[in-house]
């Protein structure tokens, strides 16, 4: 799959851009707050209709303007010929269109064109909060499955619908059937939604702990779980076990009205030579983790796909030293298209041979040479 040509308008400081992009590599070089990750936030939002930097679609939008549009020509994960476009408008929202063909549901434009970002924000799939871990492996398996994606929207609304059964039963207490009607479907959405995340969790661990090997020059041992919010002895067993964690939690739900075990509550253990990342791990640790985990998740799109996903390398020379910074490098080629953001061009270093450069100047975007 790639992306031959993106066209933008009025999508963050960009008023109008139409670029032809490079089928291999593409690096973009410009001075800080000039619009290199602007443009990685375009495409990324071509292929999955949201911000990578989880920003809302209304602040993407040009200062002073009231919609912004993207376009992108290229070929689908499939091989075909493909032209999706994505209007935002502030009153109508989001409207996306394949091959000029409206699409409803966004379940309908993932796979067609996949990325995977690196960038600064990924320290948040070490750092920050189980939301950003269960978000990484959402997109990862959305992207590859739009069933999934229909289960996971489906059981968000179940657990909102329930929560408010739980504040209605607090009202009038002794009403429980209005409570109940939501536990087979929880129960049966939830389970579906954990096996995927599990078997997802098994293809992504030993990827990743391959990648961190070699970035860290086997001075390092990344192990990866899912780290389910109830305990279960089998997986075929875990509609039986989130029946049982319920029935536990229910004293504790009716106080505090809210839905406390399932997959919404679940998490990625990350841990390093045995102990706790987050804990223990430094900066560049951290950053050489999350980058093995994109990684792995890059592997794991071509493989369900079938050909690989666009790669979005957001300033990654910041935070890891050279020496894994090379390693890092010399693996971007066997990926698929790359686009490769810095703000310093002597950082690409002997990575030249057959990319384009551009320079990225006050929201416009120029051959570089
Ligand atoms: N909605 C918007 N409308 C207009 N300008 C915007 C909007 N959102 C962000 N910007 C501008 O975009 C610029 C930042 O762009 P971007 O994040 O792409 O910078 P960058 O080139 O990646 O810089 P750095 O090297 O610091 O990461 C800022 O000048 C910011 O003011
Ligand atoms: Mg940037």
């Amino acid at each position: 799959m790639h992306l031959q040509g993106l066209s933008l308008s009025h999508f963050r400081n960009y008023a109008s851009l139409s670029l032809a992009c490079d089928l291999q590599t593409n690096v973009f070089i410009g001075s800080n707050g000039q619009g290199k990750t602007n443009l990685l936030e375009a495409v990324y939002y071509l292929c999955v209709a949201r911000s990578c930097r989880e920003a809302q679609d209304r602040d993407l939008v040009r200062m002073g303007a009231d919609h912004f549009l993207i376009q992108g020509q290229g070929r689908s994960a499939e091989g075909r010929e493909v032209e999706v476009q994505i209007r935002y408008a502030r009153p109508t929202g989001k409207k996306v269109f394949v091959n000029e063909s409206p699409r409803r549901n966004l379940s309908d434009l993932y796979g067609i064109l996949a990325a995977v970002v690196i960038s600064p924000d990924d320290r948040r799939l070490v750092q920050g909060s189980p939301g950003s871990r269960r978000r990484f492996l959402d997109i990862a398996i959305s992207q590859s499955n739009a069933a999934y994606l229909s289960a996971l929207q489906e059981y968000r609304r179940v657990v909102r619908q329930r929560n408010e059964a739980l504040r209605a039963y607090q009202e009038r207490p002794g009403k429980t059937e209005g409570l109940e009607v939501w536990n087979a479907p929880l129960v049966a959405l939830g389970s579906r939604i954990m096996r995927k995340r599990v078997e997802v969790v098994e293809d992504l661990k030993e990827e990743a702990s391959r990648i961190h090997a070699a970035v860290s020059d086997d001075n390092e041992c990344l192990e990866i779980d899912y780290a389910p919010s109830f305990e279960y002895e089998a997986l075929a067993d875990v509609e039986q076990a989130f029946e049982e964690a319920l029935d536990r939690a229910a004293p504790r739900e009716r106080v505090r009205c809210m839905t406390e075990v399932g997959p919404h509550r679940d998490d990625l253990s990350i841990r390093m030579n045995g102990v706790s990342l987050q804990a223990f791990g430094s900066q560049g640790q951290h950053k050489t983790a999350a980058t093995a985990l994109k990684l792995a998740e890059a592997r794991f799109l071509w493989h369900r796909l079938q050909a690989p996903p666009l790669l979005l390398l957001d300033d990654i020379f910041a935070e890891i030293d050279a020496a894994r910074t090379g390693r890092l490098m010399e693996m971007v080629p066997a990926y698929g298209q790359t686009f490769i953001t810095t703000a310093k061009e002597s950082d690409i270093g002997d990575y030249r041979r057959g990319i384009t450069r551009f320079r990225v100047h006050g929201g416009a975007v120029t051959p570089y040479d």
